[in-house]
């Protein structure tokens, strides 16, 4: 079991504690990993006897693996899965902790796809793990290369945490790669965590790739309801997985966080599953929208900046040219109102910065982001 004392001292999640400053307080949020949000009222209006049923939820506690409706939507999601193989938590965070506490010794070694959800590392740092980074670049596109794996292989290696679609770059591996990933992991016996959490918001639906829970027993899914559907708030997310022994741990550790998952949420979460191609029609929308208005943005601004085209999900990750990403995200949103995300969050010290493609607003965002362009520009010419 990790050291009780490492995990009390966890170190500040910096992404979260940058939001908490600014998440609230600022007009046009151009960083946001989510897309649009909606009303109670109006996902319940995509099922006609929805909004009866839900004033009827029942306000005890939840079956502790999550409701069996709720299960059995989630499971669609997946070929080979049944809604006993679903762990409900609150959100893909809970699952995150609990997947690395349940499953990882001081002294194991992880390999982490790089820049990564600090998390996906930093749990396991705590559980006393030493951590590898699998580095994606901006000069291959953000792409892995399947090649370094076998040098970062050591003989105490116990897992690969993969993340694609990415936060932040918007890579998608290609099926081939993500074959052979599993292939060396079964072959290697290593377990593969795969935080699908923005899947199913492939620009291209032929460029899904098969869920990593369906690949064998070696490999534990993540999904949660905030991303590609948009319903943070819900806070409801999951692990699917065919391998009985760190479902039970999870499950067993799951009494000492959460418990069970709040009532409505499941409600609401298992209406939501059942319509999730509305959900994620309506938010694929709003990010191609916004996708052509970035392409112009950085045709016309492309000596400011780099800009490789994500091919799924609600983020992108351009390069700063012009200066201190630092300064010029702290500049941006003190006098424009306008919200980037510095790199160096991720721990990325060559000035990139995380771009949010998912709200609605962003047009507005990106016209404010211009004009304070044209102004700053000229003082630090
Ligand atoms: C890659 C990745 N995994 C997990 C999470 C956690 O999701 P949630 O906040 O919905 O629990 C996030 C949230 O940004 C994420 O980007």
């Amino acid at each position: 079991m990790p050291s009780w004392s490492k995990i009390m001292n966890l170190p500040p999640f910096k992404l979260e504690r940058f939001f908490a400053k600014y998440e609230f307080n600022t007009e046009y949020l151009l960083c946001s990993s989510d897309c649009e949000a909606m009303s109670i009222a109006d996902l319940l209006a995509l099922e006609p006897a929805a909004a009866e049923k839900f004033q009827n939820t029942w306000l005890g506690y939840t079956e502790s693996h999550g409701s069996p409706a709720l299960r059995a939507e989630i499971c669609k999601l997946y070929e080979t899965i049944q809604p006993d193989d679903i762990l409900v938590h609150s959100g893909a965070e809970e699952a995150i902790f609990l997947f690395m506490y349940a499953t990882f010794q001081p002294g194991d070694h992880v390999i982490v796809h790089s820049p990564r959800y600090q998390s996906l590392a930093e749990v396991a740092v705590a559980a006393g793990c030493d951590v590898s980074l699998w580095r994606a670049r901006e000069k291959n596109n953000w792409a892995l290369d399947i090649d370094e794996l076998p040098h970062l292989l050591r003989t105490n290696t116990k897992a690969i945490i993969i993340n694609t679609p990415h936060n932040p770059t918007g890579y998608l591996m290609s099926g081939e790669d993500y074959a052979a990933l599993h292939k060396f992991a079964q072959e290697n016996n290593l377990l593969l965590f795969s935080d699908e959490v923005y899947r199913e918001s492939e620009y291209d639906p032929e460029t899904r790739l098969p869920a990593g829970c369906d690949f064998g027993e070696h490999s534990i899914s993540l999904g949660v309801t905030s991303k590609t559907y948009g319903l943070a708030g819900l806070r409801i997310g999951w692990i699917a997985t065919k391998n009985k022994k760190i479902y039970e741990k999870m499950a067993s550790l799951k009494d000492y966080t959460t418990i069970c998952n709040s009532a409505p949420s499941e409600f609401l979460a298992e209406v939501a599953m059942r319509n999730k191609q509305k959900l994620s029609e309506r938010n694929l929308g709003i990010i191609r929208h916004n996708l052509a208005v970035m392409d112009d943005f950085f045709a016309r601004n492309s000596l400011l900046f780099t800009w490789i085209r994500p091919r799924a999900g609600s983020m992108a990750f351009p390069r700063y040219l012009g200066g201190n990403v630092e300064e010029f995200c702290d500049h941006l949103v003190r006098k424009a109102g306008v919200l980037v995300l510095p790199g160096s969050v991720y721990d990325d010290s060559d000035n990139h910065f995380r771009l949010g493609l998912g709200r609605k607003n962003l047009p507005q965002a990106v016209e404010r982001l211009e004009l304070f362009l044209s102004s700053y520009r000229l003082s630090h010419a």
